[in-house]
């Protein structure tokens, strides 16, 4: 066996930082062909500290080109949360040349945390502070700021997260902000302070537009969250211009795993093309600082496209599924046609990369229950769905470094009922991470894990009827960020 010391537990195709701790994804948007994300980054150590914003292009959402930091602290603060977006009529009059200026509005954090701007004329290489910085202040809580246009009322729009509520603020020129509405207290998952908000408009499959607004919770202790810790909540309802209104009875989770947080979208992806993408940060605030890391520490989900859908009781919820982009940097695949009771793929090259994406199709007319592993004579990681219960859950307690923290033994848990008996589901694997795409992305889940060893096999059973897997993929992603 391989020890993963040796090999690293660096993953493939999640963006990660080359040196230094990464925490939240900032400022991402789209314009003239690239992708731009930036995250929160402390370059001298692999601990959280002074924040700065790091940045990374890429064209497909994969190949990441690292582009070192470009917001710094200064005298006001240090560079917490934020995000960007096109300046398509100069409203904000920071534009010098005939390219659009790209505009960031991020959090300033010293005695207060203030909202400040910065922007871009040469497609987000340099960037340049606003002169009369800070533009938005208040006491307390106060951080993470989401900016959109709003066409109808030709203004823009910001979300900020205030401790208990998300504030909403409008603008002409992103310079002078007037306060709009409060949404919450009390609305929702309220365990933990609310930070990181998005609010976007959605089209549901049955061409109905909804608006939803992403709320991360910094809850802290493991009974908190979905599965422990921090996580991030979503409301679906309508925004009129002033206030968001939710109309989910229910909680609403944008990942039902433990490891994704602080997630957002991009801004600016054309209309034409109608996609709404989210990226996460891959982990939990309860044992970040803990995590297996040396040189750097954290990484981000892969992106992933949002849909919108009914569920039993006819409300909406999100879908969730890796872009479609992930397919350009698929490598060698096995296919496994037949119906077939149980499957045992051994010392199997593509699993030893590490870096793979198993899809495949669960039957569970015959079948009560079935359990997916991952591993290797040591080792191993467990999908489980119960039918009866209605429960998938993760089992990663002897997955390899599990003294990280008491919530790597716990099982991660996440309530599902099928509607009819064929489960399609897509699963990545990335050196330290394993994402489970359920029936098209109607739940995800998303965990860390930390193997000594390579994994080398994959096995599927089932409860004892017959023809529990109907089909198996397993496709190597080949390797797309440099560090
Ligand atoms: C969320 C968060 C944000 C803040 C940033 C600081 O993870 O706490 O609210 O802006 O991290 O790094």
């Amino acid at each position: 066996h391989k020890n993963l010391e040796v090999r690293s537990t660096r993953p493939f195709y999640h963006l990660t930082p080359p040196t230094g701790w990464m925490n939240d994804p900032n400022g991402m948007v789209f314009f003239k062909g690239e992708y731009h994300i930036f995250y929160q980054h402390n370059p001298d150590d692999i601990v959280w500290g002074p924040m700065h914003w790091r940045h990374a292009i890429s064209s497909d959402l994969f190949h990441w080109k690292d582009q070192g930091i470009k917001i710094e602290p200064d005298e006001i603060g240090t560079i917490f949360s934020g995000s960007a977006v096109v300046d398509w009529q100069n409203t904000s009059g920071f534009q010098t040349g005939d390219e659009e200026v790209l505009v960031a509005m991020f959090t300033h954090a010293g005695n207060l945390q203030v909202q400040s701007l910065a922007y871009s004329n040469d497609r987000g290489r340099t960037w340049e502070k606003y002169d009369n910085n800070p533009v938005l202040s208040k006491v307390g809580d106060f951080r993470d700021p989401k900016v959109f246009f709003y066409s109808p009322e030709q203004k823009w729009i910001q979300v900020i997260a205030a401790g208990d509520r998300i504030q909403i603020y409008s603008s002409l020129n992103m310079v002078d902000w007037v306060f709009e509405s409060d949404f919450g207290p009390g609305i929702g998952y309220t365990n933990g302070v609310w930070e990181c908000p998005d609010l976007f408009p959605l089209k549901s499959e049955d061409g109905t537009e909804k608006w939803i607004m992403i709320v991360s919770v910094g809850g802290t202790s493991e009974y908190s969250g979905v599965n422990g810790g921090s996580a991030t909540q979503y409301f679906v309802g309508d925004f009129d211009g002033n206030k968001f209104t939710h109309e989910n009875d229910e909680i609403l989770w944008a990942d039902y795993g433990i490891d994704n947080y602080a997630g957002i979208t991009w801004s600016d992806i054309p209309n034409e093309d109608g996609r709404r993408i989210f990226i996460g940060w891959m982990n939990n605030w309860h044992y970040a600082g803990l995590i297996p890391a040396t040189e750097w520490r954290g990484a981000m989900t892969v992106p992933r496209q949002l849909g919108l859908k009914k569920n039993s009781d006819n409300e909406y919820f999100m879908t969730f599924e890796p872009v479609e982009e992930l397919l350009g940097v698929a490598g060698k695949n096995e296919t496994y046609n037949e119906a077939v009771q149980e499957i045992n793929i051994e010392d199997n090259e593509i699993i030893q990369s590490g870096s793979f994406k198993i899809k495949t199709q669960i039957n569970l007319s015959n079948n009560s229950f079935f359990e997916l592993k991952i591993y290797n004579s040591r080792e191993e990681v467990l999908l489980k769905y119960d039918k009866n219960q209605a429960v998938f859950s993760i089992d990663r307690s002897f997955s390899g470094n599990t003294h990280v923290h008491n919530l790597f033994v716990k099982t991660i848990k996440c309530d599902y009922a099928i509607k009819d008996n064929i489960l399609p589901l897509e699963i990545l694997l990335d050196q330290s991470s394993i994402e489970v795409f359920v029936n098209n992305g109607e739940k995800v889940m998303t965990a860390l894990i930390f193997p000594r060893y390579e994994f080398n096999d994959l096995k599927i059973t089932g409860s004892g009827g017959s023809e529990l897997i109907q089909g198996l993929e397993l496709v190597s992603i080949k390797k797309t960020v440099d560090n």
